[in-house]
């Protein structure tokens, strides 16, 4: 191949040197990264996104699909684990790919990740909003339901007729308000960020306790239900396309990774707290799918709010409002380190010259990337507002995907371009792991309807387009620096 500069990589030497400028305290041991991870794993994947693949796709073998998807998670998992304490400097994936296959496929990668932030906070927004309405009805403020959903969406009047849906003001609003708090710093966000992550918990478990006694065995009746006669709609491939459309629930445990460099024992902390998080929320997920396909029949699970749904079943009026208080903190703290992170890999991108510096602009005062942040928040906003959850929700699955795929595969690279380096933490069974990591999600992607596919490249294409417009002649390892 000719070399256009595209495959040229930044070393992982100089990765590591940049990363050592701002070093961190080791203070972090095993329970603190699974805390951390189950922090910012659970969300609309439980509180919506369960409900919606267990009425169109799986039934109640949704169960079965969280387990699929938690196998899959693992072996990437162990993966992440080896590139963030290796390579641990803020950009994740795009960084890792930098110093594999080169410039080209790390802006493909980093373009990719937008799906996975900016579309996952967007997504999170549509379940905040269906759970915020459906709190807010229990006070009596009734939102008119076409301006709590997208256009091409049906909303449910109060006398049980459809509307279409013009806008979700709800979802719009949750973004814009969470983006003013990051713009306003970090350190308040961090505090109650940790809160909300202790009453979601609560609100899980106390759903699965309380709800298991109100359970009606027989709604597990058929577990898989017969297959429609189109692939992906119940019968075994329901089971695998539920799988990779619930797979977002457990999109988060790759932000766990980068805490690597702040471990204490990188080689034990970092497998414990990433499978100990995995572990411990599909448990909870195969127990809050079992308790809520037996509560409700899995045909009307469908619904904005599936969860509150359950509930009401047992018939509670304050463990409704409890429940859907909980599923709100979660579903905002997830959208918060979402939109936090989004706006971090356009620093790095921004400070490799890959897109305008106004991304890697730093706010004097406030110390934040004030410019790049409320950017983010208005498109995240709209587009949350006028997009219905189940496409999002597959193109965040689909190009998150896409992303493991790519580190899996460079770990395998890298212990072969970069034999020598020192890993604080190294992948077992390599090449077999990272193989089954790779084989695990493109077979989760291969079970997404072909429109995200086409979705998918037609994304990237744009992302190319833009690089070869843009990135390719601001580059910084290919031009150097240019003067401020
Ligand atoms: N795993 C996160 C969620 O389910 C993204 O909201």
């Amino acid at each position: 191949m000719t070399d256009l500069g595209l495959m040229t990589r930044k070393s992982v030497a100089s990765i590591i040197a940049e990363a050592g400028e701002h070093t961190l305290g080791k203070t972090l041991g095993a329970l603190s990264i699974t805390a951390l991870g189950i922090g910012c794993i659970i969300g609309a994947g439980i509180f919506v996104l369960t409900g919606t693949a267990a009425a169109h796709y799986a039934g109640p073998a949704i169960m079965l699909s969280f387990v699929v998807g938690g196998i899959a998670c693992a072996f990437v998992g162990l993966c992440y684990a080896e590139l963030a304490a290796l390579l641990p400097v803020s950009g994740s994936t795009y960084t890792y790919t930098y110093a594999t296959l080169g410039e080209l496929f790390a802006w493909v990668i980093g373009w990719d990740l937008i799906l996975e932030y900016a579309m996952g906070a967007s997504t999170v927004a549509v379940g905040w909003s269906g759970y915020i309405v459906s709190l807010l009805h229990n006070f009596g403020i009734n939102i008119p339901p076409q301006y709590a959903a997208a256009p091409w969406t049906e909303a449910k009047l109060a006398d049980g007729s459809t509307v279409e849906g013009i806008v979700n003001l709800p979802a719009a609003f949750i973004v814009l308000a969470l983006t003013a708090m990051l713009i306003g710093g970090t350190k308040e966000s961090a505090r109650l960020n940790n809160i909300m992550v202790g009453i979601k918990l609560a609100v899980v478990l106390a759903f699965i306790l309380f709800g298991v006694g109100y359970v009606t065995p027989a709604n597990w009746h058929p577990f898989i239900p017969d297959n429609t006669g189109t692939f992906g709609q119940f019968g075994w491939t329901g089971v695998m396309r539920g799988a990779s459309v619930v797979f977002f629930a457990f999109i988060g445990f790759d932000a766990v990774s980068t805490a690597a460099q702040e471990a204490k024992h990188p080689q034990t902390d970092m497998p414990i707290g990433i499978l100990g998080s995995l572990l411990i929320c599909t448990i909870l997920y195969v127990a809050v799918a079992g308790v809520l396909t037996g509560l409700v029949p899995y045909t009307e699970l469908g619904v904005a709010d599936p969860i509150a749904k359950g509930v009401d079943v047992i018939g509670q009026t304050w463990f409704s409002v409890l429940i859907k208080i909980g599923a709100l903190s979660g579903l905002t703290t997830v959208i918060l380190v979402l939109l936090y992170g989004q706006s971090r890999i356009f620093f790095q991108i921004a400070k490799d010259g890959l897109l305008p510096r106004l991304f890697s602009d730093v706010h004097p005062s406030l110390g934040t990337p004030w410019k790049s942040q409320l950017l983010i928040g208005i498109v995240v906003a709209v587009v949350a507002a006028l997009t219905p959850i189940d496409i999002l929700g597959e193109m965040v699955s689909i190009g998150t995907l896409f992303a493991f795929v790519l580190v899996c595969g460079a770990v395998i690279y890298l212990r072969k371009s970069d034999a020598e380096i020192a890993r604080p933490f190294r992948t077992p069974g390599v090449p077999v792991v990272p193989v089954l990591g790779m084989a695990f999600s493109i077979l989760l992607m291969v079970f997404l309807p072909w429109e995200t596919w086409l979705r998918l490249i037609v994304w990237l294409v744009i992302g190319l387009a833009l690089y070869f417009v843009y990135g390719r002649r601001h580059s910084v390892l290919l031009h150097g620096a240019p003067p401020r």
